[in-house]
């Protein structure tokens, strides 16, 4: 069987030292501050998917108001180890540099979250010893720290998050929302996929599909989707299922969501870990959204019952 359901990556840890050689980064000398003038980087490398992970370190120079991904352009454009090897450069993904695109989300120091946000100062005070970047482990990686979310866009697909049109002629004014529905939707519409609760949930395992020899790549798209959607959905799809159930217009097909929602790797799956709401970078009442969706879920199974 080809298609695997992997738990976290092997790769083993780096040594957790200050700057080349084991010896203590060397600090700024000025007394306001004790920020070390390089930045031992530790990144958990990938040449390409289904490889072998292997650590790299990256001496980089310090400069003040720098994020992650400040250090990853440096890493970039010096494209050498902090041995002196010429390397090539790192992968990574990025784009609004705002935290509102969510492509760049990876393991900082360990913890899920986004790079653009992740100030290098304040994760220099946490950990002295520098900053240890890999990917997320619950997605394939495709290089470096660039993984492949296509299982967490299949379950907004599973669960239609959008509002249905029927063309795109002039419509008019659309229902009322009011004030208070309004105040209750936002929160749930700032979703950006970033994936960081997904990382965090311990029902969210990791599946990989290997393409066979010989497989066509219809018959392996196909195999890949089946194998998502025997997986766990995820909270941000139950958010946004919940999101769009509430819209007067994306309500019109409410049952098709809850038939995804309570499917094979539906709301059930849950364990209450509530790890998701813990780590999610748009501080989504995601916990509020998943008991919102088993309530309705629950509804509508009974509804279910007497129509038949
Ligand atoms: S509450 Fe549910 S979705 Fe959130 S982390 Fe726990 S198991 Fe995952
Ligand atoms: S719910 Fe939060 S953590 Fe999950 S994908 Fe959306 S923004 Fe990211
Ligand atoms: S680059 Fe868009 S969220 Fe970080």
């Amino acid at each position: 069987m080809s298609t695997k359901h992997n738990g976290p990556a092997t790769a083993s840890t780096p040594p957790s030292t200050g700057a080349a050689g084991g010896e203590p980064a060397p600090h700024d000398s000025g007394d306001h501050l004790a920020l070390p003038r390089t930045i031992d980087v530790r990144v958990l490398r990938q040449d390409a998917p289904g490889q072998e992970s292997y650590w790299e370190r990256h001496a980089v120079a310090w400069e003040p108001n720098m994020n992650v991904i400040s250090v990853l352009q440096k890493i970039a454009a010096g494209a050498r180890a902090q041995d002196g090897r010429q390397v090539a450069p790192v992968a990574w993904d990025c784009n609004c540099l705002e935290e509102v695109c969510g492509s760049c989300t990876m393991l900082i120091n360990g913890r899920t979250r986004m790079a653009c946000s992740a100030l290098v100062d304040r994760l220099v005070e946490e950990h002295p010893d520098g900053i240890e970047l890999r990917p997320m482990l619950k997605f394939p990686v495709v290089r470096d720290l660039v993984v492949d979310r296509r299982r967490l866009f299949r379950s907004l697909e599973r669960v239609k998050a959008w509002v249905p049109v029927d063309g795109f002629y002039d419509h008019g004014a659309g229902p009322r929302i009011s004030p208070e529905e309004q105040e209750d939707a936002y929160p749930l519409s700032t979703c950006m996929s970033c994936g960081c609760c997904l990382e965090a949930c311990p029902q969210f395992t990791r599946i990989e599909t290997v393409r066979r020899d010989g497989e066509t790549e219809e018959a392996f798209e196909q195999r890949r989707t089946a194998a998502f959607d025997r997986g766990f959905i995820g909270a941000h799809a139950i958010s946004q299922a919940v999101l769009f159930n509430g819209h007067p217009i994306g309500k019109l097909i409410a049952d098709e969501r809850m038939e995804a929602v309570t499917d094979q790797g539906g709301i059930q799956m849950c364990g209450n870990a509530q790890n998701c709401v813990a780590v999610c970078p748009k501080s989504i009442p995601l916990t509020r959204s998943i008991a919102r969706a088993g309530r309705a879920a629950t509804m509508w199974a009974i509804r279910k019952i007497f129509d038949r």
